[in-house]
């Protein structure tokens, strides 16, 4: 029947309540969903059958009904309890009648009604009802004034904020006096609130308590809509944004087709396809690597993520799926080329033989790492470069030094912003190819933190159980690394982890002698630096003692590095010197040297200048980068008997001094001092070069020999240097790194080492014949023995008496 809350028009000058008598009963017509106030003009479309008759029969009367509003809009028949108790008398100002026999009314509100009881049913309700009158109450004329401005301000921004509100509203609005009138107006005009709050703006009889509640419902209706509003312009900035870029995007495509340039993504797309084909992937790999390029040509170019899609496949492209090198082992060649790159170095260059032999005849063995060990300089990197140009693969080189963040062998996920894959496979793109010698410098340095362990990840890569399926953080796809030939150096092993150290097999390069240095700054360095610096062979000579001098005299090193740095250094001044216009041929001679490098910074005397005064012994120590030679020095002071130990001592040493001062008091009269010496005395040993940290047992021999020599006042021997470990009882143990300890002495000219007997094999397998030859050892196996040879029990001995009883002829190798 009724219902189309289309806006209500207001006549307040027409005031229904007064200028009407209502009959004290009217015909019922029940509203659904909307609420007619007093003095508002509405549009009803009027369609139930009971309901156009009520019209129908009023319409020949007096033309005034009741409406009052249905409490559930559903209900199809009313009765009296699906009412509203308060309603309006209402008067039928037009009434059309529309061709399917529905009416469309024009009704005026007049009155708030209350109904009264039910006189009919049939054929539409019919009921008694009595005006309810308003209650103006004794509401306080300014409260009320100023309520009512309020309302009204409320109301303007409630209109200019909904778009469903015609600004003439505000205008009405303002030209109401009356309180009442005005929060039935308000009531009527907003079509946002809910039919349950009009009615009970109607129902609120006392005008202060409607104004009130109206009051709350604007401020409420006002917070939705500025919510809303904000809501509005988020989404709105938002959807522009998105319709900009996609609007520029379209148009930038535009352009492109006019120019000519046809669609780039396309074109760039299918390129990639083609290379993914031609890459030889295995399937998994493929399918992810189209699947990829699927998405990318969904992507718009300008979007983040192209890029890094565009770069994945890139990487997966570029990588050498199935490229690879054929492999000639020939053994001939390969001795022919590591010998033609390298002097020396004979055992190392037999166990890559021997190596390479056994991949030759059973290529499907995986034979352990090689890893070459020795200190810096000794041709570690070159050696294991020889190899590759001799198998005739490709080399890639990497430097584990200080790497510490397992993403560096392993790469970062994709998810990473600017991640790209690790070391190992950046390598192998280096490489072009799935097999090449592939180099894992300083595998010493690897460090490891709170970001992960390199080392764990570098197991997986060097097992040969697993690297056919390497994963890659950021590739994500396995690849296959068991063709890779891994080769490792190191200056220590100690540092690395166990689990790696068992899988590579040690080759170990000492260091080299004054002779082998010689040899190899003849057959390579010279000739090298020579061609390096753009001179030829007829421009500059070089004879032997030049060399010589260079490597005592400027060089103190277990490798050939700083030879080879001087060497360039003369090679330089010798390219300056031709550039300036003398075309004369340079020979480099011990002066010439001295010229151009400068005074020597080593010398030999020193030695013998150290030990000149009692108290100094000549140690040997192993340190990572070769040999060194170290100088002892004990000082006996008036005191109370302690012992100071300085030059930055590990625990392990210093411990080893105090076996050594109570095994020399133990025995101090045999070496005419008196027992007593250590009440009055103060003891200090001392190693020189104290930033250098110094540890191990293998100085305590030297130790002993500074202590005896201080406190019998006899000087050491200059020319002889020792080393090895001590007991209480006063036995010499073995120590490691005796080549290194001996070519150490070699290097600084003496000639004469003091060794424990147990490391006799060591210098026969390690040391060659022509050191051996060099050198003489004297091989201890107490601490008598190595008193008596280092000092001699005539020179300036004050107590010839004391000779050491125990010692036996020493060995002489
Ligand atoms: N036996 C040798 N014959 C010829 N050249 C050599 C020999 N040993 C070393 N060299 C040269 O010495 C230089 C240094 O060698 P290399 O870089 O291989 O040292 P390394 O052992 O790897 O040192 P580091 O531990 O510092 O990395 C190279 O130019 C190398 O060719
Ligand atoms: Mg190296």
């Amino acid at each position: 029947m009724s219902d189309e809350p289309e806006a209500p028009t207001f006549d307040e000058s027409s005031d229904g309540e007064r200028a009407l008598s209502i009959p004290p009963e009217l015909p019922i017509l029940p509203l659904r969903d909307t609420v007619l106030f007093p003095n508002s003009f509405m549009p009803l479309a009027v369609a139930r059958e009971s309901s156009v008759r009520l019209i129908d029969d009023a319409i020949g009367g007096g033309k005034l009904i009741a409406v009052f509003t249905q409490r559930d809009a559903t209900v199809e028949e009313p009765v009296e309890a699906d009412l509203f108790r308060v309603g309006t008398a209402t008067h039928i100002h037009k009434m059309f009648k529309l061709p399917d026999g529905s009416l469309r009314l024009i009704v005026q509100g007049l009155a708030r009604l209350e109904m009264g009881q039910i006189v009919e049913t049939k054929p539409y309700l019919r009921a008694r009802v009595v005006p309810a009158s308003e209650d103006v109450g004794e509401a306080d004329k300014l409260e009320i004034d100023a309520l009512q401005r309020n309302i009204k301000t409320n109301f303007q921004q409630v209109v200019s904020l909904s778009p469903l509100l015609s600004d003439d509203l505000q205008t009405l609005a303002l030209n109401i006096s009356d309180a009442g009138k005005l929060a039935d107006f308000i009531a009527s005009s907003l079509s946002t609130i809910s039919t349950a709050a009009k009615q009970e703006v109607l129902e609120t009889l006392d005008v202060r308590a409607r104004m009130d509640l109206l009051n709350r419902i604007l401020i409420k209706e006002l917070e939705v809509l500025e919510l809303g509003s904000k809501i509005q312009s988020q989404v709105q900035s938002e959807v522009g944004k998105n319709q900009r870029d996609y609007f520029l995007r379209e148009q930038l495509k535009a352009i492109q087709k006019e120019l000519g340039e046809g669609d780039d993504q396309t074109k760039e797309i299918e390129e990639l396809r083609a290379k993914i084909e031609a890459a030889g992937m295995p399937e998994a790999v493929k399918k992810e690597a189209l699947r990829e390029l699927d998405r990318l040509s969904k992507m718009p170019v300008a979007a983040a993520e192209y890029t890094v899609s565009r770069t994945y496949v890139d990487w997966l492209v570029a990588l050498p799926w199935s490229k690879r090198t054929d492999e000639v082992i020939d053994l001939k060649r390969t001795k022919d080329i590591l010998d033609a790159d390298h002097s020396d170095l004979a055992k190392a260059k037999d166990r890559i033989i021997e190596y390479l032999a056994v991949r030759k005849l059973n290529p499907d063995v995986k034979g352990p790492i090689l890893c070459f060990v020795g200190p810096p300089g000794v041709g570690k990197t070159s050696l294991a470069k020889s190899i590759a140009t001799a198998l005739d693969r490709k080399f890639v080189r990497i430097s584990l030094g200080g790497m510490r963040d397992e993403a560096e062998i392993r790469g970062h996920r994709r998810t990473y912003i600017g991640a790209l894959p690790g070391q190992i496979i950046q390598g192998l793109r280096r490489a072009e190819s799935k097999n090449p010698v592939f180099i894992l410098d300083e595998i010493d340095k690897l460090g490891s933190d709170f970001r992960g362990d390199p080392a764990s990840a570098l197991l997986e890569v060097l097992d040969p159980e697993q690297n056919n399926t390497f994963r890659d953080h950021y590739l994500d796809v396995p690849f296959d690394l068991s063709e890779v030939l891994f080769l490792t150096t190191a200056n220590v092993l100690d540092p690395v982890p166990p689990a790696l150290r068992d899988r590579m097999e040690v080759l170990e390069l000492p260091g080299y002698t004054e002779e082998e240095k010689l040899k190899i700054a003849r057959e390579h360095l010279l000739a090298k630096q020579v061609q390096n610096h753009g001179l030829t062979a007829e421009s500059i000579t070089f004879d032997d003692a030049a060399v010589r001098a260079v490597i005592r005299g400027y060089t103190r090193e277990a490798g050939v590095r700083n030879l080879e740095r001087e060497i360039a250094a003369l090679c330089r001044k010798s390219a300056r010197r031709r550039a300036e216009g003398n075309e004369d041929p340079i020979a480099i001679t011990p002066d010439v040297v001295v010229e151009m490098l400068g005074a020597p910074r080593f010398l030999d005397e020193e030695m013998g200048e150290r030990t000149k005064n009692p108290g100094v012994a000549i140690g040997l120590a192993w340190t990572p980068s070769g040999g060194e030679v170290l100088f002892i020095e004990a000082r006996r002071m008036n005191g109370g008997g302690s012992l100071t130990l300085t030059g930055h001592l590990g625990d392990v040493m210093k411990e080893s001094a105090r076996a050594g001062l109570s095994w020399f008091r133990a025995n101090a009269s045999r070496y005419g001092v008196d027992p007593e010496f250590y009440r009055s005395s103060e003891i200090h040993l001392h190693v020189p070069s104290g930033a250098i940290p110094k540890d191990g047992p293998s100085a305590g021999v030297t130790m002993v020999v500074a202590l005896c020599s201080e406190l019998s006042k006899r000087p050491v021997r200059g020319d002889i240097a020792m080393t090895g470990e001590i007991t209480l009882s006063g036995r010499v143990l073995p120590v490691g790194g005796i080549k290194e300890k001996v070519l150490a002495a070699r290097r600084v000219g003496i000639r004469e080492v003091i060794l424990p007997a147990r490391n006799e094999k060591n210098i026969n397998e390690d040391l060659s014949e022509d050191l051996r030859r060099e050198m003489t050892v004297h091989y201890v196996t107490t601490i008598d023995e190595v008193l008596a040879l280092a000092l001699p029990p005539n020179a300036e001995a004050p107590a010839v008496a004391a000779a050491p009883v125990e010692t036996q002829p020493a060995s002489v190798a």
